[in-house]
């Protein structure tokens, strides 16, 4: 894999805000007859350049923290600061925007289009910080040919094997150049030699300045992490 530039980082050295900062977040799910408190109460810093494994068992809160830490969602209750940032000072196209520049997703089940070719699935993110097509295309090469995925830029997901689809979906996330990337259960459905090969990207993503959150529920997996956060009840347990 060929390198690519370090990614602008934010809140780096000992003296500047973690890039992460959550304090006292509840969430609780109002369904209308019910009020399922999802997370009760979490403090979490990630400073920039950090690798931090989230864990706990399935319902633990895992992707409900997920969703605040990745601006895809805000807390009842408590504060999140994200690049110094409190997000509650912004409205929800603030929130995209800060989403859109600092962070990467990858998920479960890749949420990759379909009947579009991998080259288009790559450029996506850039249509939502207003580039131009050419561009957008020229831009979605690099990442899917740094994971290997040069003579697949065509082909369209139903043509990818799980662990190919994966790594478009992680070139996906790499294209805006974000400082944090943010996993959820990116091995989940996998087999072991493609989850492996995902988690050395992470490492390799990692090592050049940006900062990793992964969430799962298997500790093989998050062994890999630099730092293991677990959670259990919607509550960080140590
Ligand atoms: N949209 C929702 N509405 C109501 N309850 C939800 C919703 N999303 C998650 N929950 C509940 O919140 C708790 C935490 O869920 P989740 O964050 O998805 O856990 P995990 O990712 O660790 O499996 C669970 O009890 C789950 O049933
Ligand atoms: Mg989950």
């Amino acid at each position: 894999m060929t390198a690519i530039p370090r990614p602008a980082t934010v809140g780096e050295g000992t003296a500047s805000p973690p890039l992460i900062e959550i304090r006292g977040v509840t969430r609780v799910y109002d369904t209308g007859r019910v009020e399922v408190p999802a997370l009760r109460g979490v403090d979490l810093d990630v400073r920039q350049g950090e690798f931090v494994a989230i864990v706990g068992h399935s319902g633990s809160g895992k992707t409900t923290l997920m969703n605040i830490i990745g601006c895809l969602d805000r807390p009842t209750d408590g504060t999140y600061r994200i690049a110094g940032q409190d997000i509650a000072d912004c409205d929800d196209d603030g929130l995209a925007r800060l989403r859109s520049r600092t962070i990467g997703f990858v998920f479960q089940n890749c949420n990759l289009l379909p009947r579009t070719s991998a080259l288009e699935n790559v450029a996506t993110p850039l249509l939502h910080q207003g580039v131009a097509r050419k561009q957008r295309l020229e831009r979605a090469r690099a990442p899917l040919e740094r994971l290997g995925l040069g003579d697949r830029l065509d082909h369209e997901p139903s043509e990818l094997s799980g662990g190919q689809q994966q790594r478009v979906a992680i070139a996906r996330a790499l294209v805006t150049e974000p400082s944090l990337i943010l996993a959820d259960e990116p091995t989940g459905n996998l087999d072991t030699a493609s989850g492996e090969e995902v988690i050395a990207i992470l490492h390799e993503l990692n090592a050049e300045g940006r900062t990793i959150v992964l969430i799962t529920h298997e500790a093989d997996v998050a062994a890999h992490a630099g730092r293991q956060v677990h959670v259990r009840d919607g509550r960080i347990v140590e």
